[in-house]
């Protein structure tokens, strides 16, 4: 049965620029804003309801939202979500982390793109590389399930991506993910961070794109084991090789295809770099199948019970039909 994965996008802040993402980071470009818990409850007990157990909170950056370590442990006592994670590039989440881990957080995702502090500056717009990999260490060492996720960018860090995988090795991480560049998350000419990129690197986000079958190939070499996952039974199928040290190495290619609902057919992107991968709940109540169509997400902040449930059983209806389109070129 496809059920997506639920991603909160708790808050519009992030502090950051990076170059490759929007001002509103998953969410639909909108005005600032951070999410309110009880939409975040009421939308998450229906999801129990219908089956889903993965919740992921994002953003922005996640941790700026004040209501997280209470939403969690709502979300694991009340509603019985079975794994919940975030996902943030903040080193103050060292801050937090103790709180999150007594409220049920089951996994923690990093960003992280360099271990060189000059280019994670240019690529963030921050200069704290060496606060965020002390974070990251002094998570693993406290037993936090943490995975590293890391775009892969032609001309910035393609050839550092080898040693970004014997550095979490050797600290201990568990899965890094490597992803490919989403290339039309830049459409709009008045995006900061797309001038941003022009003027520090003097590309666009197309340039920056590279396959990574070669990395694959690579991996393919170096790995003991290879299987595919398909997260929810959708997005799109990543290999994931396991090398002798035990690290899984995901990789994110959308030459491998993916999963896709019937209102895609007619979008001008489709076929498109993100797919039917999750359904997003964005801070200012919205309902968004994906990252790259804002006129396919449904406003709910109007909606009774009774409407919601009848909207939301037509939303998980478009995953639950949801198709699988081979390759995209
Ligand atoms: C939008 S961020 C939100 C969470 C948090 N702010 C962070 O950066 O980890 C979620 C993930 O999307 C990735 N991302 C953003 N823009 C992307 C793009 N154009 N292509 C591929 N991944 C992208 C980021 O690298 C990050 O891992
Ligand atoms: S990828 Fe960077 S700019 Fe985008 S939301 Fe995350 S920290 Fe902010």
């Amino acid at each position: 049965m496809k059920i997506p994965q639920l991603r909160i996008l708790a808050t519009t802040y992030c502090g950051r620029r990076c170059i490759y993402c929007r001002p509103t980071g998953e969410g639909i470009p909108c005005e600032s804003s951070n999410i309110n818990i009880d939409t975040v409850i009421r939308i998450s007990k229906l999801y129990k309801q219908y089956g889903g157990n993965e919740i992921k909170f994002t953003g922005g950056d996640p941790i700026f939202w004040d209501g997280l370590s209470k939403c969690i442990k709502i979300l694991k006592q009340e509603v019985q979500i079975e794994n919940i994670e975030i996902i943030t590039r903040s080193p103050t989440i060292i801050d937090y982390i103790p709180n999150l881990i007594s409220s049920g957080l089951d996994k923690l995702d990093f960003s992280l793109d360099t271990l060189s502090p000059t280019k994670h500056k240019q690529i963030t717009g921050i200069d704290d590389l060496n606060e965020l990999i002390d974070a990251i260490t002094q998570c693993v060492n406290i037993g936090v399930k943490c995975k590293i996720n890391t775009v892969v960018m032609n001309w910035i860090n393609r050839e550092e991506i080898f040693d970004l995988i014997c550095w979490a090795e050797k600290i201990g991480i568990r899965k890094i993910k490597l992803l490919d560049v989403i290339t039309d998350l830049h459409d709009d000419s008045s995006y900061k961070n797309k001038k941003y990129l022009y003027d520090i690197y003097n590309k666009t986000l197309q340039d920056l794109y590279v396959p990574l079958s070669e990395i694959s190939q690579d991996l393919r070499t170096k790995s003991i084991s290879e299987r595919l996952i398909f997260q929810g039974g959708l997005g799109h199928p990543m290999n994931c090789f396991k090398l002798e040290s035990g690290l899984e190495v995901i990789v994110k290619d959308h030459h491998n295809g993916a999963w896709y609902g019937e209102l895609c057919i007619s979008c001008v992107k489709f076929p498109c770099h993100d797919a039917l991968m999750a359904l997003r709940l964005t801070s200012d109540e919205k309902l968004q199948f994906c990252l790259l169509n804002e006129n396919i997400s449904l406003d709910i902040s109007k909606l009774d019970e009774r409407s919601l449930v009848s909207v939301f059983d037509n939303i998980l209806d478009v995953y639950r039909k949801a198709f699988f389109v081979p390759s995209v070129e």
